[in-house]
């Protein structure tokens, strides 16, 4: 199969769509594949000027591309829900949901709800977001082809590499003190883990799934670069020979759209480049792990007013 020409995609004509992040980076590589193939995409991320900066690009390629702009601050959790409400007034189905925004390695700072951004965008803020967007994704799946309404996590593979062998930490859970900025974002990693499995579990008629999208050129790189001075020294080592964005998006097109992937067989898979089923760490495969995450974060939002 070539990871260029995407050509697993099928014709994606009436599917709605939304990707977190997707006006760069892999996000974008992956709305410009979905808008080619005829679904709607709504591009959900924090600025309007980089939204139509990509549209151009999109609609420059594909003139008939229907990408549309929705406002989400995966840091604020106020403004995630107002997301999720505002996509529910717009439409009445949703087919393809791809949280795929992230931050990497960036230097302690809390969100405004109190998490450190890591997990509070990576993790926390897609819960929420996904949580709210749950009525409207089964809805869907109850009419729509079976196993082709998806929620796709965006994760790595420095969630096995890069956690705290322990798992998740829940006494600690942004990790404050003694912990590296690398622990931290492997911990928000894990736990994008861990929350396709508890979804697979929780809603069976929606294709949950995690992946590592392999190591992209992108601008990920920012994080470690700000924490880590050093880091941009390596750097050209870490992504040597890596692929740009557009090639780079071809896993999580896989598990956005590929009929090869099935909701009975596959629901709560972790998806390495690209499309092989595979296991993930020993902490992302614990069940108890999956439902104690799912059980710490509805107490957590609850507490913040977040049901
Ligand atoms: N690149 C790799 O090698 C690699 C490897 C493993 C996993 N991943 C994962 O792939 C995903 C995409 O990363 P990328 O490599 O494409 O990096 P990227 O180019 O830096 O893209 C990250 C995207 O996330 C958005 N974002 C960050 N904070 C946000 C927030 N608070 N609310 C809404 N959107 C926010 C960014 O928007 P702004 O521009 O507005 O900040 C940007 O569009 C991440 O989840 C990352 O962990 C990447």
């Amino acid at each position: 199969m070539s990871n260029d020409s995407h050509d697993f995609i099928p014709d994606l004509a009436g599917k709605v769509a939304i990707v977190t992040g997707g006006y760069t980076g892999l996000g974008f590589g992956t709305s410009i594949e979905l808008a080619k193939h005829g679904a709607r995409v709504y591009i959900a991320s924090r600025s309007a000027a980089k939204f139509k900066d990509a549209e151009l690009e999109i609609i420059s390629e594909c003139p008939q591309a229907d990408v549309r702009f929705l406002m989400l601050d995966l840091a604020n959790l106020n403004n995630v829900q107002e997301a999720a409400e505002r996509f529910a007034q717009l439409e009445s189905s949703l087919h393809i949901l791809v949280n795929n925004a992230g931050v990497m390695c960036i230097p302690y700072k809390e969100t405004i709800d109190g998490f450190e951004t890591q997990i509070g965008v990576n993790y926390i803020g897609h819960f929420l977001f996904t949580k709210l967007l749950i009525p409207i994704l089964q809805k869907t799946a109850g009419i729509a082809e079976k196993g082709s309404v998806r929620i796709v996590n965006v994760s790595s593979n420095g969630h096995a590499k890069l956690a705290p062998k322990e798992g998740i930490i829940f006494s600690d859970i942004n990790m404050k003190n003694n912990f590296s900025v690398w622990a931290r974002y492997g911990h928000s990693k894990l736990a994008n883990v861990l929350h396709s499995k508890v979804l697979a579990k929780r809603y069976p008629n929606i294709l949950a799934l995690s992946l590592h999208p392999g190591t992209v050129k992108t601008n990920l790189s920012t994080g470690p670069i700000s924490s880590t001075p050093l880091y941009r020294l390596i750097k050209p080592l870490v992504e040597l020979g890596a692929p740009g964005p557009r090639k780079g998006a071809a896993n999580i097109l896989f598990a956005a759209v590929s009929p090869r992937l099935r909701l009975e067989f596959d629901n709560g898979a972790y998806l390495l480049p690209i499309g092989k089923v595979s296991a993930p760490s020993k902490a992302g495969s614990d069940p108890q792990m999956v439902e104690d995450l799912w059980e710490w974060t509805i107490k957590a939002l609850g507490s913040r007013g977040y049901e």
